[in-house]
């Protein structure tokens, strides 16, 4: 049996092991890393954009091809200025952002509080934290940005220099903007969307009456989002650019909570089918609430630096469709045949970061194990309906005939699935490699496999080996691999 060090690691080590496993087997790199990298920007490796894609793709599944009433919608970044001051991101967008006059680094002041909670907890003064949280929940409810100063020098807070000379507190707007046609053209600005979900908001009556919806229905999204985070860390979870996956559901008013109680709950189903521990997982209500909603929540997992939230839960009543309705002058009303009334739907919306979904799979997945000679095995144990590399085909030695053998089986088997051929190094070496990828299966030909047409298929998890005819692969892949025995328990 081999021993898992992984729950031995500390949060922050564990951390950063993750970090640098990402980089090594091909994930994720630093953007423009030979030239020192930009800020929070990050691109995906050969295994990072399977990984991302396979995510997407359960996704998608779950909520466009399993629901008759959700229709998929591919709108363009660059929208309309005026969208974005109907949805109110041109006025409060915002961030609340600290400048150090020593260091001259920019901090967000409400992660500065953040982590002096934390370091109150760690320490077990756990009165201390309860209270600095309250204190901060308040002044971000009311927008008191002189109250958050207060915290920050109260609590004696410090930033990474040591340094506790603060300037005030001021409000930074977290959308990118650029001019749009030439500058001789007097152009004028536009945004790079900070979410997704207004593109589906404006295209409400476009897809409602070109697909013949009846509410309720659903409209999903999944595409690039941009926000100028002033405090871009924690590696992919917080990115400047980023991709989400939403989708807005379109419900009479009066309808909304019961939708609301329903997604929710769906939502959380969709993380367990992967398979993830139910306790790496809790729901965090909003206490306070943004003016346009009327619930809403996180889905938090207990990443290596504590709960987080990876997707979002809104009720967001009509705000958004009334606003638009009012800015563009557009009715943007749903006639209820049932009701024999016209009205603009009350919107439910579920938002999940694609990203934070792929570092939630990677953080989750990392597991160290001391095997029996006591060697350390690192091994990704990545859903193998996500996993990048699905298959390796490996033969034992290069001669005899065994790789042509094997590079037949590859080429029958890369119909149906993302497969890698690899006949360098030994055999435990290779294994080890495709383990620290997370490929969930290792197919081995040698010399019995030309006289009998059986090989070895070995499992990442367990590592046991079994003995199986060729004829046999195909179904255990189809079997094993397939999404829907999964998308079916949700
Ligand atoms: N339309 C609603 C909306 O955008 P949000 O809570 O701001 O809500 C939804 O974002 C999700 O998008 C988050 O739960 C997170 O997974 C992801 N997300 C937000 N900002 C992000 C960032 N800077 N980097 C990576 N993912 C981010």
């Amino acid at each position: 049996m081999a021993n898992q060090q992984k729950n031995t690691l500390s949060g922050e080590e564990l951390f950063k092991r993750v970090i640098s496993h990402a980089k090594e087997y091909g994930y994720v790199f630093p953007s423009s890393e030979i030239y020192e990298g930009l800020g929070a920007i990050y691109d995906y490796g050969q295994n990072g954009v399977e990984l991302k894609k396979n995510i997407k793709e359960y996704w998608w599944k779950s909520m466009v091809q399993l629901h008759e009433n959700i229709v998929g919608l591919d709108s363009a970044i660059f929208m309309h200025p005026k969208i974005w001051q109907a949805s109110g991101h041109v006025d409060s967008f915002s961030d609340p952002l600290i400048d150090n006059k020593d260091s001259k680094k920019r901090y967000r002041a409400d992660v500065l509080i953040e982590d002096k909670i934390l370091q109150y907890e760690r320490k077990g003064k756990t009165d201390k934290a309860t209270q600095l949280q309250l204190q901060m929940e308040a002044c971000l409810a009311n927008n008191d940005l002189p109250g958050l100063k207060t915290l920050i020098e109260e609590n004696e807070i410090a930033d990474e220099t040591g340094s506790k000379n603060w300037t005030d507190v001021r409000q930074f707007n977290l959308m990118f903007s650029t001019q749009m046609g030439s500058v001789a053209e007097n152009a004028g600005e536009v945004y790079l969307r900070p979410e997704t979900a207004q593109g589906i908001f404006v295209n409400f009556l476009n897809v409602q009456k070109t697909s013949r919806q009846k509410i309720p229905f659903g409209i999903a999204q999944i595409g690039k989002a941009f926000r100028n985070e002033i405090v871009a860390r924690q590696f992919i979870f917080r990115m400047r650019e980023f991709e989400q996956m939403e989708m807005q559901f379109f419900v009479r008013p009066g309808d909304e909570l019961q939708w609301y109680e329903y997604w929710k709950e769906k939502r959380l189903r969709w993380h367990l089918s992967l398979g993830i521990a139910p306790e790496k997982y809790k729901f965090h209500d909003h206490a306070k609430l943004a003016h346009y909603a009327n619930a809403a929540l996180d889905i938090e997992y207990e990443f290596p630096f504590g709960f987080k939230e990876v997707e979002g839960v809104h009720s967001r009543t009509d705000f958004d469709l009334k606003r638009h309705q009012e800015f563009s002058g557009k009715k943007l009303q749903y006639f209820d045949p049932e009701l024999n009334q016209n009205y603009i739907p009350f919107v439910v919306e579920t938002s999940i970061g694609a990203d934070r979904m792929f570092l939630l799979i990677l953080c989750n997945a990392y597991t160290e194990e001391t095997l029996e000679d006591n060697s350390v095995r690192v091994v990704m144990k990545i859903p193998p309906v996500l996993a990048p590399i699905k298959v390796a085909i490996l033969p034992l030695m290069k001669k005899d005939g065994l790789a042509e053998k094997a590079r037949a089986i590859f080429e029958d088997l890369k119909y149906s699935h993302m497969c890698q051929y690899d006949e360098k190094d030994a055999i435990g070496k290779r294994y080890r490699r495709q383990d620290a990828i997370g490929t969930p299966y290792c197919i081995t030909i040698d010399h019995q496999t030309l006289e009998d047409e059986t090989v070895t298929l070995r499992y990442r998890d367990s590592m046991e080996q079994v003995r199986i005819h060729t004829s046999q692969l195909k179904a255990i892949m189809a079997e094993e691999l397939n999404m829907d025995n999964l998308l079916r328990k949700i």
